[in-house]
């Protein structure tokens, strides 16, 4: 493919540098399977799934055949006093896959207005039940629901934080990190077992701080992905369940990464045998092909929004949230269309065995490797920790980020993480390859 040269004037890249991006862009102009083409012709290999959403791989034809088969039948209608037949198809199927009494989906675009709905729903919900009080939200240091202002507040990434101040939710609280550098630096596709209680901290300080009575949810990736893939003390997510069942506060699983699969299991919920109140889920329930997010919430809490509203006329409407594209028939297709793929061709088996190679390859390829303090594996994903620069946090992992995509890798930089995340259709080799393209370039930038 011929060099395209580009005008990158109007473009303004997210969550990029976007001065050194255009010294050296990095532009894609096709994918199949595990690859990309750039701009300039080179293959490179999708080791991030490109941000975690292509499960099946690039260029799917039974997605893409929906999406276009859609196209002609019904592009678009309208979401709101009206629906269309894909919506109520997709959320059946969702609902289906989902674990306990999880079985009322809103639809969204993206996980941040699937953060953003779900911390509504908790102040609705329980102010339908008389409990308007409760209006605190908890999450978790270096947790990510995006970049709405619920997703930011709850969010724990002080990078995504800092310049909002006073534009955070007022009533919001964060619980340790879920992180032990000395003794769970490696950790190879177990739970780490801690000696301390990391949530004793909740139930001793957090709670009575701000009186467990007010407080309307708590919010957690099961395991927190974008800061890095840092994987949750063993028994952490049933005994969360537990202390949100003693005080009645509502448990939001944000799925947006663990969904549809990355664990080896359809839900983080599932591999860890915890069932949320609220799942938010987003990324792989299209194969990244179409935007689409959604909340999957319990029977409990729509019943309960539903019988506050019984006295109510006919016409009233009972939750005031939604998006024009809640549940676009297109998008619709392509989760129906994806979800039967990743089934029909046991995509999250083939996760779940493949994250075994992976983590086998990160810990034999990379531990040792100069400026590695740490790995972590669970699922199809992996993470390797470098000692940051001195005075210059990330800039190891972006330079080695860097490296790595020259060297044909796509890769991911998190903090002084390099994060490996492949579609569930990868094969050992190119495993292998990632990781021995990732380890010199560690070497490169010791
Ligand atoms: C756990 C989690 N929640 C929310 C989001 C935000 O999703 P989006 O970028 O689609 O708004 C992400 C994105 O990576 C995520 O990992």
């Amino acid at each position: 493919m011929a060099y395209q040269n580009f005008n990158m004037e109007h473009h303004w890249l997210p969550f990029t540098p976007n001065r050194s991006f255009k010294k050296d862009p990095r532009v894609f102009v096709a994918a199949d399977g595990m690859h990309f083409t750039t701009h300039d012709g080179r293959q490179v290999i999708d080791g991030i799934s490109s941000l975690w959403c292509v499960g099946a791989g690039h260029n799917r034809k039974p997605i893409n055949d929906a999406i276009k088969k859609q196209l002609d039948t019904l592009d678009y209608a309208t979401a709101f006093q009206a629906s269309n037949d894909q919506a109520f198809m997709a959320a059946e199927v969702i609902a289906g896959m989902a674990p306990g009494d999880l079985n009322k989906v809103l639809f969204c675009n993206s996980g941040s207005e699937a953060a953003d709905t779900s911390l509504k729903v908790a102040l609705a919900y329980h102010r339908a039940r008389g409990e308007g009080h409760r209006n605190i939200f908890i999450g978790r240091e270096k947790g990510y629901h995006g970049v709405g202002f619920g997703g930011m507040s709850v969010g724990g990434i002080p990078a995504n934080r800092k310049v909002y101040g006073a534009a955070l939710l007022p009533r919001v609280d964060h619980m340790r990190f879920i992180h032990d550098p000395v003794n769970h630096a490696y950790i190879n596709g177990a739970e780490p077992v801690w000696q301390e209680d990391l949530l004793l901290e909740l139930e001793n300080r957090i709670l009575p701080l701000h009186d467990p009575s007010n407080v309307a949810a708590i919010i957690v990736e099961p395991v927190a992905g974008s800061a890095g893939w840092y994987l949750p003390p063993k028994g952490y997510l049933k005994r969360l369940r537990e202390i949100c069942d003693k005080h009645g506060i509502l448990l939001i699983f944000d799925e947006v990464i663990t969904g549809f699969g990355r664990l080896g299991t359809g839900f983080g919920a599932d591999y860890y045998g915890v069932a949320p109140d609220m799942l938010n889920f987003a990324k792989c329930v299209t194969n990244g092909v179409i935007p689409m997010g959604g909340v999957i919430c319990s029977d409990r809490i729509y019943d309960g929004m539903m019988n506050a509203n019984s006295a109510a006329p006919e016409h009233a409407i009972e939750f005031f949230h939604g998006y024009t594209y809640s549940g676009h028939p297109v998008a619709c297709a392509a989760a129906i269309a994806t979800l039967k793929l990743l089934k029909e061709e046991k995509l999250y088996e083939r996760a779940g065995q493949m994250g075994k190679v992976l983590g086998d390859a990160m810990h034999s390829g990379l531990k040792g490797l100069p400026n590695v303090i740490g790995i972590r594996a669970l699922g199809l994903a992996g993470a390797v920790e470098l000692a940051p620069v001195a005075g210059a946090p990330g800039k190891r992992a972006y330079d080695v980020f860097m490296e790595c995509f020259h060297q044909g890798v796509l890769v991911r930089p998190a903090a002084d993480n390099i994060v490996v995340c492949p579609p569930y259709i990868v094969e050992k080799e190119h495993i292998d390859r990632i990781v021995n393209v990732v380890a010199d370039a560690i070497r490169k930038h010791a």
